[in-house]
């Protein structure tokens, strides 16, 4: 056996919380089947029993569980009920992907600096929901998006992994969320796998990276651009 074999981080087990579609789901499992994120999905959780996701889990032999949110008396409970079934499965990164849920300090305290989320937006611009709407209405010329790991207040804590793309003047709601969709499924498995290989350590709100590639310059991106 050799030293790297003996070193090598072992594979992340992930717990992944949902609510729709689920295409970030499935280009994690994509990066998975092509070895490209060395992690096992040990559960999918959808509060919604129509979500997507559930069934692209199922295709997938991963386990998939629907909790009834409105099932409880308080979000607590309802947290209290992910948490058990996330130990149950012996999850160690919570991945919340297109999850509609507020997390209660239940589930944070849990799960500290272990669950991450990602916004259709540059955070800390346009939290909440139709990010991509925000965008439009206050007409940025870029946006995008960012994966962070879950604080207790709504898409504000710290920033891990984040891809920028540009604000067409022809936009619409579509044609930017499919442009921001298509660089979620790149840095969500990117995210994961930079945890999974021991790299993130979080100091307050920053998080640093272990031997970050550098970006390489001119490190400025002009829209429109200067002729
Ligand atoms: C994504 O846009 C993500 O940023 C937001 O919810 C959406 C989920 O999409 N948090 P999908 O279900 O992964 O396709």
């Amino acid at each position: 056996m050799t030293t790297a074999a003996t070193n090598a981080p072992p594979p992340v087990k992930l717990g992944v919380l949902i609510s729709g579609e689920g295409t970030n789901l499935q280009a994690i499992i994509d990066a998975i089947d092509r070895d490209e994120l060395e992690a096992e999905i040990r559960v999918v959780i959808s509060n919604k029993a129509a979500a997507g996701g559930l069934e692209r889990a199922r295709r997938h032999a991963i386990p998939a569980e629907f909790i009834d949110h409105r099932g409880f008396a308080s979000r607590e409970d309802f947290d209290r009920a992910i948490v058990a079934s996330l130990h149950a499965h012996g999850v160690e990164l919570v991945v919340c992907a297109g999850f509609m849920r507020l997390l209660s300090p239940v589930m944070i305290a849990a799960f500290r600096d272990r669950i991450m989320n990602i916004h259709p937006a540059l955070c800390p611009a346009f939290p909440g929901i139709d990010a991509q709407r925000q965008a439009l209405d206050y007409g940025v010329r870029f946006s995008g998006c960012t994966v962070f790991f879950v604080t207790e207040g709504i898409d504000d804590g710290p920033v891990i992994v984040q891809a920028v793309v540009p604000v067409h003047q022809d936009d619409d709601e579509a044609t930017l969320a499919a442009r921001i969709h298509a660089e979620e499924h790149r840095i969500y498995p990117h995210a994961i796998r930079l945890y999974q290989q021991g790299r993130l350590e979080v100091r307050g709100r920053r998080v640093y990276i272990r031997d970050a590639p550098p970006i390489g310059d001119p490190a400025a991106i002009i829209n429109p651009r200067i002729p």
